[in-house]
């Protein structure tokens, strides 16, 4: 009896030691001490020995148990560490790979010299107002006091929606769509997106971008536009950019001007944007029109009113060196991150 709970028990330790998964150890255990076990039959059979053997056997045979319970439960902790172990090395980061950067877009450049624009007129005391870009015929033309069919039109063809709805051409029909619901004395601009049916070339896009200002009240004349206008020039273009009033026409206008700067990019020497004249032609403006006053219900008697529009893209294209209007839009991300 003796020799055989020797021989299980040198087995057993064996065993557990050699057992190398926490399965395997489970199996030794039960083989061992589980309800057929070697150990428990070991137990069971001491009945049969003659009475004075019994206590020393049983004394033995128990020993050995918590022994084994012993070295399993060692065994047991070395497995679930080494386990443990393989676990975390598995799953390790290694944080020494370089990590994704996550590219941090920049405003579009378009948008930073709205911007810009905008704050030096909010700082003047002008009221920024948005029109819509899918527009009236009426209120781009013919509110306008463009006559039907007159030539000036030919230069502002459109994406027409039906006869009636087009994308806007230019920002002056945000002046009516103002006008005609408060009263003077307005000092307003009207930023935004605008579009025409061009032949697109390095100083042409289909869509592009103008800034309406305009003001309206009594006693308002030509110089109170030539002013705000030069004050803005220094401002935003620096104290040494001359300005250029050259007559125009615009339907909308009476008397109209175009107004130039000398071009930054040739410093007025001639190049391809400003079409070698050494000016870049920033704004149209003008005295609001009589009929346009009273079409918006005012008395010209009473109120007058002078207006312009910017030219953002050819103001960007001046303020970043840009010399081709298409950059803006190709959406090339090699272009934009300069910005
Ligand atoms: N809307 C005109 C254009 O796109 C520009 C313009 C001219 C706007 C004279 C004005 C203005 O407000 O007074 O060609």
């Amino acid at each position: 009896m003796l020799d055989r709970v020797n021989e299980i028990e040198s087995r057993a330790l064996a065993d557990i030691a050699a057992a190398d998964s926490l399965q395997g150890l489970e199996q030794v255990r039960v083989a061992l001490l589980g309800r057929k076990g070697q150990l428990t039959a070991l137990l069971r059979s001491l009945g049969d020995l003659p009475a004075d053997q019994r206590p020393a056997a049983g004394q033995r045979v128990n020993a050995v148990r918590a022994g084994l319970e012993q070295a399993i439960a060692s065994r047991r902790t070395e497995l679930e560490a080494a386990a443990q172990q393989a676990r975390l090395q598995q799953e390790a980061l290694d944080v020494t790979l370089p990590g994704r950067l996550r590219r941090i877009g920049t405003r579009h450049p378009i948008t930073q010299v709205l911007d810009e624009i905008k704050a030096i007129f909010v700082g003047m005391g002008f009221e920024v107002v948005e029109g819509p870009e899918v527009e009236l015929y009426h209120y781009n033309f013919e509110a306008l006091n463009y006559p039907q069919d007159h030539p000036a039109m030919d230069e502002q063809d459109s994406f027409y929606v039906t006869d009636d709805i087009l994308l806007r051409t230019q920002t002056s029909p945000v002046q009516v769509r103002v006008m005609e619901q408060r009263d003077p004395p307005l000092r307003i601009i009207a930023p935004g997106r605008t579009y025409r049916r061009e032949a697109v070339s390095v100083r042409l896009s289909h869509t592009f971008h103008q800034l309406e200002g305009y003001e309206v009240g009594e006693g308002v004349t030509f110089a109170d536009l030539k002013g705000t206008l030069a004050m803005f020039v220094r401002e935003y273009f620096g104290a040494d950019t001359a300005l250029r009033f050259r007559p125009d026409f615009f339907p909308f206008t009476e008397p109209s001007a175009d107004v130039s700067i000398t071009c930054g990019l040739c410093q007025g020497e001639g190049c391809a944007v400003c079409k070698h004249s050494g000016w870049l032609e920033i704004a149209g403006c003008g005295l609001i029109h009589e009929n346009v006053l009273r079409t918006c219900g005012y008395d010209p008697e009473q109120v007058s009113g002078w207006a312009f529009g910017f030219g953002i893209d050819r103001i960007a294209m001046r303020r970043f060196g840009v010399d081709d209007i298409r950059m803006f839009w190709d959406n090339d991300t090699r272009f934009l991150r300069q910005f």
